[in-house]
């Protein structure tokens, strides 16, 4: 039985882990952290979250320029899911565009989407817009107040913008819903740069994006570490792929590791219900899969409960990280 998350203080109820989909970009400038998968690997990754009970996927404009919300789409489609049975987050890509853009794309994100609403949309980043915070977070306001989207939220705001896009939501009658930034054992930023903390007083949820650390706690390139020449240069870079970092990191893996192996499960997940825990109501997860394997594995992390003792192991070796 999994209990199910409030999305900020709309009343959307969310499963703790969701699926990202930034691995189903497909073309463009994302593929260079994954590989494109075919629409077949697309629709086993989408039918295996689902199936193991994951009710809300995360994709953007950004990954394939539409290509991953059309291929998540068609995905849940083939797979007999309807439009309204799950949640579909989406986000709007400022890179040297104005606010006015919003608006005038949001029918070409809607198009995409194939029938599926926007439950959630979000600024992608903060940066990159011609226009200001307060003009983009206004411009979602209208689209919300419009009935186009359910919610609002952003992506990698600091404490204090997350701040004033509320603020300026509740001029609206509106509040922010959520902000997506990177969270993981081995990226705990938000418990020291305000953002954790402006989450609780505010009501807004935060969604873990790279909650693996684009894969380094599953473990696979502890044990193989061979593999992370396989790894795209972008991923490379920004997952902090090297001899080092492995090298660094093996406490904690051995610990996930022993972890796992008592409950018969993989260190990825006990990755995931730690990072669940941890931070109780206010975090949601949205691991991405390149294998049907790997989302039914995350999914099943939702019914994985560490004890104390566990969770304070990890706390203490993943802390010794930074
Ligand atoms: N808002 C933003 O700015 C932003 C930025 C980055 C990501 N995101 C979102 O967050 C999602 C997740 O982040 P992410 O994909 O960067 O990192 P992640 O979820 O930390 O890592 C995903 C990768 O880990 C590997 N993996 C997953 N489960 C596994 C398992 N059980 N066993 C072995 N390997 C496993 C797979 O890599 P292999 O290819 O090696 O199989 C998979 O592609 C993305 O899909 C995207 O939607 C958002």
């Amino acid at each position: 039985m999994i209990t199910m998350r409030r999305l900020g203080s709309t009343d959307l109820e969310i499963t703790p882990i969701g699926l990202g989909c930034m691995q189903f970009a497909g073309q463009g400038i994302v593929t260079q952290f994954y590989r494109p998968l075919d629409q077949d690997t697309i629709g086993s990754i989408v039918r295996a979250a689902h199936q193991g009970g994951v009710n809300w996927f995360d994709t953007a404009e950004m990954y394939g320029r539409g290509h991953s919300e059309r291929a998540l789409t068609s995905a849940l489609t083939s797979i007999g899911v309807t439009p309204g049975q799950v949640r579909v987050s989406t986000k709007w890509a400022p890179l040297g565009r104005t606010a006015a853009n919003i608006g005038r794309t949001i029918d070409a994100r809607l198009t995409a989407l194939q029938g599926f609403p926007i439950d959630l949309y979000q600024i992608h980043e903060p940066h990159g817009s011609l226009s200001s915070i307060t003009r983009q977070v206004r411009a979602m306001a209208e689209l919300r107040t419009a009935g186009k989207i359910a919610a609002v939220g952003v992506s990698n705001f600091s404490a204090r913008q997350m701040e004033l896009a509320d603020e300026i939501l509740r001029a609206h009658g509106l509040r922010l819903a959520s902000n997506q930034v990177q969270i993981s054992l081995l990226h705990r930023a938000i418990e020291h740069n305000g953002v954790l903390e402006t989450a609780r007083r505010l009501g807004v949820t935060l969604i873990a994006f790279s909650p693996l650390r684009s894969g380094l706690l599953t473990g696979k390139f502890h044990a193989t570490p061979e593999l992370m020449r396989t790894v795209r240069p972008i991923r490379r870079t920004l997952g902090g792929f090297s001899a080092r970092t492995l090298t660094r990191t093996a406490p904690l893996i051995d610990e996930l590791r022993a972890i796992a192996d008592a409950y018969g499960a993989v260190p990825a997940q006990v990755a995931l219900a730690w990072l669940l825990t941890h931070y109780s109501e206010t975090v949601v997860a949205i691991p991405g899969a390149s294998s049907p394997t790997q989302a039914t594995a995350s999914s099943e992390a939702m019914n994985l409960h560490l004890t104390d003792a566990e969770l304070d192991r990890l706390d203490t070796l993943s802390a010794a990280q930074h």
